[in-house]
């Protein structure tokens, strides 16, 4: 059995918090590599143990690579379909890189799928240099990811690619 990760509070710094997510999905991933079961378990862990979020998840790039379709996340139903250029994800996409949004609102093109979102931040998801998907995460507070949580972030999807099949 899957033993609760601790909560946020017990950790005296965000970095110790980041290095401990990254020590759990290691665990989680250990003899499976289905891209739904890592993904879905991927996005447990992190709506559990980080603080002050609506949604977590992971949309995968289709075969054409020209839409993001919703795969297994934690919070609201959401929007399932987003092409490539398009919103936060999108956009992470076509550039290949992470993206902090402190203000949702003041990024043209936002696509609310939460109304309660304030704040966001997308990871490409990359194998080999090539994106797959990203992995989003959304915030009902403004300014709630600064660059340590990119970085935590990116060493997830990074893990998480790592330990997938796809
Ligand atoms: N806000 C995202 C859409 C996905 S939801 O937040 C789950 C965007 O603008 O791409």
């Amino acid at each position: 059995m899957f033993q609760t990760a601790p909560a946020a509070a017990s950790f005296a710094s965000k970095s110790e918090l980041h290095a401990e997510l990254a020590l759990q999905l290691s665990g989680l991933f250990t003899g499976e590599r289905d891209r739904i079961a890592n993904a879905a378990n991927m996005s447990a862990l992190i709506f559990g143990m980080l603080p002050d979020l609506n949604w977590a998840g992971v949309y995968f790039l289709n075969a054409e690579g020209d839409e993001l379709v919703v795969g297994p996340f934690q919070g609201k139903p959401a929007c399932v379909r987003i092409a490539v250029g398009r919103g936060v994800c999108g956009t992470s996409v076509a550039e290949a890189r992470s993206i902090v949004v402190p203000d949702v609102h003041a990024f043209p093109g936002h696509i609310a799928c939460d109304a309660a979102s304030r704040s966001e931040l997308v990871v490409p998801l990359l194998r080999d240099g090539k994106v797959i998907g990203v992995l989003d995460l959304d915030s009902p507070s403004p300014g709630r990811f600064d660059e340590e949580d990119r970085a935590g972030l990116e060493k997830a999807a990074a893990i998480f690619v790592d330990a997938t099949d796809f």
